[in-house]
């Protein structure tokens, strides 16, 4: 007897676990619905607006003024363009030649940008930069 009260006591234990679990998903899935709905598909109208604020709140702390790390002026899309001491950072249709994003995602072998322990951006915001660049990286 005591074994199957225990047992009852175990299965309801598991449903509420297992209502709790599926709600906290049905949560994310709308967030992260939502979000994606804006960047839908590949190829989302990315304005270099968009891509100037997110420099502007994530990257001129360092890259901006007479003391910009790298020589690399993220202060204005032109600075983007310009690129570095280094040379360019962004190639204009091409992402994947574009040593930005290998240092947004924090690749191997690269420094991530921001560094920690700043946190480092989200992929929502990587992709943004990423559609934009294939699109064309358009200043205006
Ligand atoms: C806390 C300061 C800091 C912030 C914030 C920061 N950077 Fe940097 N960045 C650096 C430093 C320092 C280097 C040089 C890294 C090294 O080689 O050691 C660098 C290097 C780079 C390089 C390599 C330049 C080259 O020509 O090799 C890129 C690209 C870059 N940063 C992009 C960004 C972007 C984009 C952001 C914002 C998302 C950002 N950084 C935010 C400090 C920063």
């Amino acid at each position: 007897m005591g074994k199957t009260k225990a047992l009852f006591v175990l299965a309801g234990a598991m449903v509420l676990a297992f209502g709790l679990g599926c709600s906290g998903k049905a949560d994310e899935a709308e967030t992260g619905g939502t979000t994606n709905n804006t960047n839908s598909g590949g190829t989302a109208m990315v304005t270099a607006s968009q891509v100037s604020d997110l420099l502007n709140a994530r990257c001129t702390t360092c890259h901006s003024g007479a003391q910009a790390k790298e020589d690399l002026h993220l202060d204005s899309i032109e600075g983007f363009l310009k690129g570095g001491e280094h040379g360019a950072v962004v190639v204009a249709g091409n992402a994947a030649e574009s040593k930005v994003l290998k240092h947004m995602r924090g690749d191997e072998g690269v420094k991530r940008m921001p560094p920690p322990p700043n946190d480092p951006l989200t992929a929502e915001e990587i992709k943004m930069v990423e559609d934009w660049i294939n699109a064309g990286a358009k200043a205006e």
